[in-house]
């Protein structure tokens, strides 16, 4: 029998419309009857792979310590108030990967990765703000959190051996959560959490590309096609008669309009997908023996339809299918399964195409 889908137990559309980016949100008992996939052991296991992006944070009377992984065993036996993170968690962990799930109705091009931390008590990584949307899950055992301002880049903050503290934290509104328990925390606003126990916490992490980046591109791009003699016109000095070495407002105006036509003449949409597609992880090249195929762990796929056609995203590339191919394109984003031979079948070009930017993975 197919397992259920996990959800969180709030309303979605009064999530979006109330408080998505704008404000902090408790959902008590968000998933009844859910139990952490993972245990302390496991997660500090993880920790001592290669592979795994690991940081272990301590502290001991105002005094922060701060190091990367991996890591032995030996750096668990200490004494200070001390929490582990492991970030990416769902790429290693299916029943992590799973809770996905909860945030379907987000768009998916924008999750980040799922942390999950595990805290002695009085453990956490202190005062900070983040630049990404998280809903901070709690696994087992307690933990208080505490929200503070909304902050930005002029906000104080100090080095405590390479972590970026906030200087002042000014509580305004504080929550402890048990297991099942979410809060959801807007980019921007101070955050604090405490362990009250041994406690795993699961930081699902939404991240937004950076508008410099978007603009970037988008420009590189209408760059690329520009024919480079064409030359500013001058439509504007009819309107007023310019002073001796004067740059009047219609003449900028005017030139202002010429590379905005510019750049939207040249615009095809592709920006948007490729920048928060780029970042995504590549599969090895698929086995030949490949029957059933699924998205890889850490790839990113993204998709744009028109009435006509319908643009992929694989990687940071970009290709065009029918639009009769979106179901099994929604299918490989949500994590199922497909019939690899079904998918060629059906669009070879678009199946060579997943295979090559290295979003498809046999199981
Ligand atoms: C944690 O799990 O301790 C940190 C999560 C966060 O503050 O974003
Ligand atoms: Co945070």
């Amino acid at each position: 029998m197919a397992s259920r889908r996990l959800t969180f137990q709030f309303d979605e559309q009064a999530f979006l419309e109330n408080v998505w980016q704008r404000r902090p949100l408790l959902i008590k008992d968000a998933l009844p009857n859910w139990r952490s996939p993972l245990t302390a052991e496991e997660l500090a296991g993880l920790s001592l792979e290669a592979g795994t992006d690991s940081r272990l944070i301590g502290h001991n009377d105002g005094v922060w310590e701060f190091n990367t992984g991996p890591f032995s065993s030996s750096h668990f036996d200490r004494s200070d108030a001390w929490t582990l993170l492991v970030n990416g968690v769902e790429q290693w962990v299916p029943e992590v990967a799973a809770l996905k799930d909860c945030l379907r109705f987000l768009p998916n091009w924008r999750f980040d990765d799922i942390m999950v931390s595990y805290a002695v008590e009085g453990g956490g990584v202190g005062p900070h703000f983040d630049r990404y949307d998280v809903f901070l899950l709690q696994g087992s055992g307690t933990r208080l959190w505490r929200l503070g301002e909304w902050c930005d880049e002029s906000t104080p903050r100090i080095d405590h051996g390479g972590l970026n503290l906030l200087e002042r934290f000014q509580t305004a509104e504080e929550y402890e959560l048990g297991p099942g328990d979410v809060l959801y925390v807007p980019p921007g606003l101070a955050h604090w959490g405490i362990a009250q126990s041994d406690c795993l916490t699961y930081s699902l992490g939404f991240r937004a590309p950076r508008v410099v980046d978007l603009m970037a591109r988008w420009v590189d791009k209408a760059l690329e096609q520009m024919d480079p003699e064409i030359l500013l016109e001058d439509r504007s000095s009819v309107e007023r008669k310019p002073r001796l070495g004067e740059i009047t407002v219609e003449h900028v105006e005017n030139a202002r309009q010429a590379v905005l036509n510019a750049l939207q003449a040249l615009d095809d949409g592709a920006w948007l997908g490729e920048v928060v597609t780029e970042s995504g992880d590549h599969a090895e090249p698929l086995s030949p023996l490949a029957k059933t195929v699924c998205l890889y762990p850490g790839a990113r796929l993204a998709w744009e339809s028109a009435e006509e056609s319908c643009r992929v995203f694989a990687n940071g590339e970009q290709h065009l299918t029918r639009p009769t191919l979106l179901p099994a394109l929604q299918k490989l984003c949500c994590g199922d399964t497909l019939d690899y031979a079904d998918l060629e079948q059906a669009d070879p070009d678009l199946c060579a195409f997943l295979v090559s930017s290295g979003v498809l993975v046999g199981i």
